[in-house]
């Protein structure tokens, strides 16, 4: 299959880079906004048209979630309108979309995991532009299948677990949420997923993935520093009032992902288990405990 990748040079984007080199019998075509603007809506038809693209996997997106309260029109760009874009390429072609949306779509005022039937009520810009974006994909492309994700962390770019191995090692003591709930999810481990789909053909949708488990962002930070035996730090719990963020966050974002295993008869791993190879990649091993 020939398969262009938006947004390549992202954490999910270098994620899909690396294992695509398990599945060598596919035709890749990696991009981020350098070789293709998905905001170009004629860029993006004449690549998908002219490279013969028989799947789109868009990784881009405007994920700087405080920073879009104050940029909407970018964030609004890249996450709702560029995707119909995208959406009506692959349509016009008979192409399939694979498009990865978040929890954030979700205010987090639920207690039990969200099932994909729950009405999403996104209480922030970025949320409302990438339910927008969503919307946007089902209602132009056939064969589109939209994955909810959360919490992503990789080896790559900036993210979470990056930033408190570094506040870890400078800082005595560190004060982290512990009254926002979600699930870690280790980029590679969807990228994964979206091979599975890939192999077995898109079934359109809607769909969640993270990693198994549950965690605040407190339990999070105590389990990488753990990970990466940092032991001269210590973390605190806050309340979210303590930590004032220029975007509202879900206090409750856990995804239930029923729907993704029976479909797709996969396995994920604990967000544990995931964060120690995360760890031990960005450490080189040495320092796992
Ligand atoms: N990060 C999270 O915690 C999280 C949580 C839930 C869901 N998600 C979703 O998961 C997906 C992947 O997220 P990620 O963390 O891998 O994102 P990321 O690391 O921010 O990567 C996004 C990539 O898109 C690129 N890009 C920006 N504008 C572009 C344009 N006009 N055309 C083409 N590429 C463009 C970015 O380049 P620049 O860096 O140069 O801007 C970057 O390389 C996104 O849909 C995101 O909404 C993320």
């Amino acid at each position: 299959m020939r398969i262009l990748v938006t947004g390549a040079n992202g954490q999910l984007g270098n994620e899909m880079r690396d294992l695509a080199v398990k599945y060598a019998q596919h035709t890749y075509f990696f991009t981020d906004v350098q070789e293709l603007d998905i905001c170009d809506a004629q860029a993006v038809q004449a690549f998908v048209a002219e490279n013969g693209i028989e799947l789109i996997v868009n990784c881009a997106a405007y994920t700087a979630v405080d920073k879009a309260e104050d940029n909407a029109d970018l964030c609004d760009r890249l996450n709702h309108l560029a995707p119909a874009g995208l959406a009506d390429a692959a349509e016009r072609v008979g192409a399939a979309l694979i498009h990865v949306s978040t929890d954030y779509v979700f205010d987090g005022t639920a207690h039990v995991p969200y099932t994909e039937e729950v009405a999403p009520c996104p209480n922030s810009v970025y949320g409302c532009t990438k339910l927008a974006g969503e919307r946007e994909v089902m209602a132009r492309c056939r064969r589109a299948m939209i994955i909810r994700t959360a919490w992503l962390y990789s080896e790559y770019g900036n993210n979470f677990v990056k930033t408190m191995l570094r506040l870890g090692r400078e800082r005595e003591t560190l004060g982290v949420v512990f009254d926002q709930i979600g699930t870690p999810t280790y980029a590679a481990d969807l990228a994964e997923a979206i091979f599975a789909a890939i192999e077995q053909g898109v079934t359109p949708g809607i769909y969640h993935f993270s990693d198994e488990g549950v965690c605040s962002w407190y339990d999070f930070t105590v389990a990488i520093h753990r990970l990466a035996g940092i032991s001269t730090c210590k973390v605190s719990p806050l309340h979210t009032d303590e930590y004032p963020a220029k975007a509202p966050r879900p206090h409750y974002s856990v995804l239930d992902k029923t729907k993704i295993k029976r479909t797709l008869g996969i396995d994920i791993p604990h967000w544990e288990e995931s964060l120690a190879r995360c760890v031990a990649r960005l450490e080189g091993d040495k320092n796992l405990h």
